[in-house]
């Protein structure tokens, strides 16, 4: 059992010092958690940790930093490296190749829920086979110096004695902490998120708990942690939203007030120059559309703007385009 391992102990002590609990994280989005995505959310402040998106074991052999889409980061000091696959052979060698980049950490994705991926019996599916995870956990700890995390979900059913027993045996295989997301493989996305589940977690556990799922304003975060007493929160769906929710919640933790809303065109074209400056322009303009219906989920305008967006061709024809609409739009 490794509440605080050692080397979370090397890893985290001198990161704790400085910074107050909870820890504030952007959660892996494919396609979308990004190193562009992630320096926008970088420069609000308030997120202590980010994730990269999934990582293929399979195919991360062939992929080299920098050239690789996947393996781009400005700084690894305060990125976790997220791992999917389940033979642990693969997932050993895609752990030691990844600890090579000296991450703050490496997490193995047993939460995914999506068919393309618990088909192979990745993800989430490996909450069915408690054995086949053990050794999978085993295998990448035995390679991993730095501070190991497993995300995972409710598993398949409501069996609040199975998720304890899976804990447990993260736990005893050498996990630092896990990130618990409080939906079934068979909830996707869809009904709340049942936080309650968390607070249990918590309750039977001494592994360190970050809560995800439903945090949609600051104020949500503040709950969770409240409610669950959770070690720290996770953010997805409303840092993209909303890149600088972090800033506000630690704003929040510290009872200071809060600070206005920044103007949300500069945002979005910020994110563009970002794209630009880490991606090939191809990347960076597939990556833009997929992030911007996120970014303008609350504008009446929104799928105007997508729209148009859409029927461009370069970065800088849609610069121009998001004056132009939010021009119009804001008159
Ligand atoms: C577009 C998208 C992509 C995601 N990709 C991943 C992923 O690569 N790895 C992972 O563990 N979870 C992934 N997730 C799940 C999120 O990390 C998170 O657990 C989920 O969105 C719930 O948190 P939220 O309510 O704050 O969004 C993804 C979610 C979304 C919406």
């Amino acid at each position: 059992m490794t509440f605080f391992s050692a080397a979370w102990f090397k890893s985290v002590a001198c990161f704790k010092m400085s910074r107050p609990d909870p820890f504030l994280i952007m959660a892996p989005m494919t396609h979308l958690s990004h190193v562009a995505f992630r320096e926008l959310v970088r420069g609000f402040g308030g997120c202590d940790l980010f994730y990269s998106e999934m990582l293929n074991s399979r195919i991360l052999p062939s992929e080299r930093p920098g050239d690789s889409v996947y393996l781009k980061w400005v700084s690894p000091k305060d990125l976790i490296l997220q791992i999917v696959g389940n033979d642990p052979e693969l997932m050993k060698d895609a752990a030691a190749r990844l600890v090579s980049y000296r991450p703050w950490g490496i997490d193995i994705n047993m939460g995914c829920w999506l068919k393309k991926i618990t088909m192979h019996g990745w993800g989430v599916a490996l909450m069915k086979d408690i054995k086949l995870a053990q050794n999978v956990v085993e295998a990448v700890r035995s390679v991993v110096d730095v501070p190991l995390s497993v995300k995972i979900r409710l598993g398949y059913s409501l069996d609040k004695a199975y998720l304890v027993d899976f804990v447990e045996m993260l736990a005893a295989s050498g996990v630092d902490f896990i990130v618990l997301h409080p939906r079934t493989a068979m909830d996707g996305l869809a009904r709340p998120a049942r936080w309650e589940y968390i607070a249990m977690v918590k309750e039977h556990s001494c592994l360190p708990v970050i809560g995800n799922g439903d945090v949609n304003n600051p104020r949500d975060a503040l709950d969770l942690i409240k409610q669950t007493r959770c070690d720290g929160v996770m953010i997805g769906r409303q840092a993209l939203r909303q890149p600088w929710i972090f800033r506000d919640i630690k704003a929040l933790l510290m009872n200071k007030t809060l600070e206005p809303s920044p103007d949300l065109p500069g945002v979005i074209v910020d994110l563009s120059f970002l794209l630009e400056t880490h991606f090939p322009p191809e990347i960076a303009i597939k990556r833009f559309k997929k992030a911007l219906p996120w970014l303008s989920t609350n504008l009446k305008f929104g799928h105007y703007l997508a729209k148009e967006v859409n029927k461009t061709k370069g970065m800088e024809d849609i610069r121009l385009k998001i004056k132009e609409v939010f021009a119009a739009g804001i008159t």
